[in-house]
């Protein structure tokens, strides 16, 4: 153990998007970012296979202050491209000087007040977050070293990552599980470790089975198509345990995907958090209308995609995949490997394994080489790996959610911020922004409202995230963010509505690019 001084009073923990914006907007505090791997990017670097691409529109996926080259490009980036783009965002704003690099946080120790941590009111005693107390201390392993050094912080923002790193396994009883499968049994992540060859090497002529129907699952099953051309080739097969609505395109019947949910008219038509009793009962007015937009995509996804004649139209309305961040943008040629029969379908909502592959609820055995769990991650465990107790074990409420005021503040967790653990259209847009309301917090702009208040506010939001969609527990804002960024623009002391003219504010979607620093700021 070595205690390090630093002369740094924020720690940010994780070099993905989250990490990288929450490190230009506190740049003013010298943090120090903490990077568990070699290299900045999160899953962009470590969680893509070589076909992985943006799914959200180019332009929506960038930083407020620092475009892309050519952002009317309406190609969707490779990760690689995305890669650039981060670096070149480092660079841009000189970043590169608080980054450690393979400097993995192990442990997290609270060094204020125990007998009264948990009442955020009392951050540093006066209601603030930095008052010159160092309140955390963060123990890190530098690259071989089994040494923990120990750093102390005022402040420190979790920038973990929701995805990647833990993968979700899913858990059987005794002699159900891998224990009894002859075949090799590996998740998502360890297939983005592989290169080209290796995974040729691995796919090539092996009979294959994926456990899950959502973007990780849908692009392996295109890669694994790929690879099982020619006739030595076998097919792969999907197991689905829940239909979701895919997307072949963001244009629906001819019409911008925006119109539908990314405008301040088209989520006018949504329930959002504390919307006041007059405006409820519009929006219950508002439901057959609600209906018709989702019944209108889904009317153009069954035209557009053989969804019917693969068994793989969901009986959910879609915007409750939306509402979940669940839609998935459907590779171009997954349909054409379904139809020439290298990829296959089968659904059921159990399955486990037997000596020479998986067999589903219905009794029937699929033979494998090989199951992919694309089963998605372990977000959560993350945190509790390195929050100290009692806060690890307040990380999740009954609901199963994060309670995250403005998606940032635990309540009952002082002087710490969450950043990259709520949802939208784009992550970096919710990241970005929760950043620079963070930054006005910490320059004492406003204050937080009391633990009761926040809690309230979080219930609020999660009944609303409960009543639009089966899949609230993915917590995700998409069909209110406007008005979850209004809510923290009326707190910075921004303006609103930010648009210039009513037809703009009604029609046109909001992006970053709508909150570009106001120059008080
Ligand atoms: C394959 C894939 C594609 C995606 N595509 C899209 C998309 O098209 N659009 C969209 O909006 N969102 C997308 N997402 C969601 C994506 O997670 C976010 O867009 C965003 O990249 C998350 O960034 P982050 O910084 O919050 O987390 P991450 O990218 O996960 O970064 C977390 C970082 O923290 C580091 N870290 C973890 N633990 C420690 C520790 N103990 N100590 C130090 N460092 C640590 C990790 O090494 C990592 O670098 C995608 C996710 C995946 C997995
Ligand atoms: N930009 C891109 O190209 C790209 C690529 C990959 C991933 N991503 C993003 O990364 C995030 C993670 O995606 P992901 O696909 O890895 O994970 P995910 O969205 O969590 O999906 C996990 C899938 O596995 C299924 N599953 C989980 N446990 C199961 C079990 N025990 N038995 C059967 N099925 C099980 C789930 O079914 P249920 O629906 O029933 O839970 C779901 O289909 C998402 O936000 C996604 O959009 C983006």
């Amino acid at each position: 153990m070595v205690n390090v001084s630093n002369r740094s009073r924020v720690a940010i923990i994780g070099g993905g998007i989250s990490g990288l914006a929450a490190a230009k907007q506190l740049a003013w505090l010298n943090p120090t970012v903490f990077e568990a791997t070699s290299l900045i990017g999160g899953v962009w670097r470590h969680c893509s296979y070589r076909s992985t691409r943006l799914q959200t529109p180019r332009p929506d996926y960038e930083f407020s202050d620092f475009p892309w080259p050519d952002r009317t490009d309406p190609t969707f980036p490779t990760y690689k491209e995305i890669l650039d783009y981060l670096e070149s965002y480092a660079t841009h704003f000189d970043l590169w000087r608080f980054i450690k690099l393979e400097s993995k946080v192990v442990e997290i120790k609270y060094l204020g007040d125990e007998s009264r941590a948990g009442f955020t009111e009392l951050w540093s005693s006066d209601g603030q977050a930095l008052n010159g107390q160092p309140m955390w201390e963060v123990g890190v392993v530098t690259g071989q070293s089994e040494t923990i050094e120990w750093y102390k912080f005022e402040f420190v923002v979790m920038c973990l990552g929701k995805y990647g790193d833990i993968p979700k396994m899913p858990v059987f009883p005794f002699g159900r599980g891998p224990e009894v499968f002859e075949g090799k049994v590996m998740h998502t992540l360890d297939y983005c470790k592989l290169n080209e060859e290796e995974t040729k090497e691995l796919m090539k002529g092996k009979k294959v089975v994926i456990i899950g129907y959502k973007k990780s699952a849908i692009d392996l099953a295109v890669e694994c198509a790929k690879t099982n051309q020619g006739s030595d080739g076998q097919p792969c097969t999907m197991v689905i345990r829940t239909l979701h609505w895919v997307v072949p395109s963001y244009s629906i019947w001819g019409l911008p995907f925006y119109l539908f949910y990314s405008t301040r008219s088209s989520q006018f038509l949504h329930e959002r958090p504390n919307q006041g009793l007059f405006r409820s009962l519009i929006c219950n007015l508002l439901t057959p209308l609600r209906t018709g937009v989702s019944k209108f995509i889904e009317s153009y996804l069954s035209w557009k995609l053989p969804l019917e004649k693969y068994g793989l139209k969901p009986d959910h309305p879609f915007h409750e995949d939306y509402a979940s961040c669940q839609m998935a943008i459907m590779p171009g040629n997954f349909f054409s490997e379904a139809d020439a029969g290298r990829i296959r379908f089968e659904k059921s909502s159990k399955w486990w394994f037997w000596e020479k592959g998986v067999v589903l609820e219905d009794g029937t055995k699929l033979e494998a080489d090989i199951v992919f769990c694309a089963t998605g991650f372990e977000g959560k465990k993350k945190l509790r790996t390195v929050l100290p107790n009692p806060y690890s074990g307040l990380i999740e409420n009954n609901s199963g959610i994060m309670p995250l005021y403005r998606g940032t503040i635990h309540p009952l967790i002082p002087n710490m911020a969450f950043v990259g653990y709520i949802e939208s259209v784009s992550n970096l847009h919710t990241s970005e922004l929760r950043c620079r309301w963070l930054a006005s917090l910490l320059k004492r702009r406003f204050k937080l409202p009391g633990v009761a208040d926040m809690f309230k506010e979080v219930d609020i939001e999660t009944e609303v995230m409960r009543r639009t969609t089966r899949f609230y527990k993915r917590h995700c804002i998409s069909t209110y963010s406007i008005r979850h960024s209004d809510d923290m623009c009326r707190e910075m002391g921004w303006e609103e509505w930010r648009k210039g003219n009513w037809f703009s504010e009604a029609f046109s979607p909001y992006s970053n690019q709508d909150y570009i620093d106001e120059k008080k700021d």
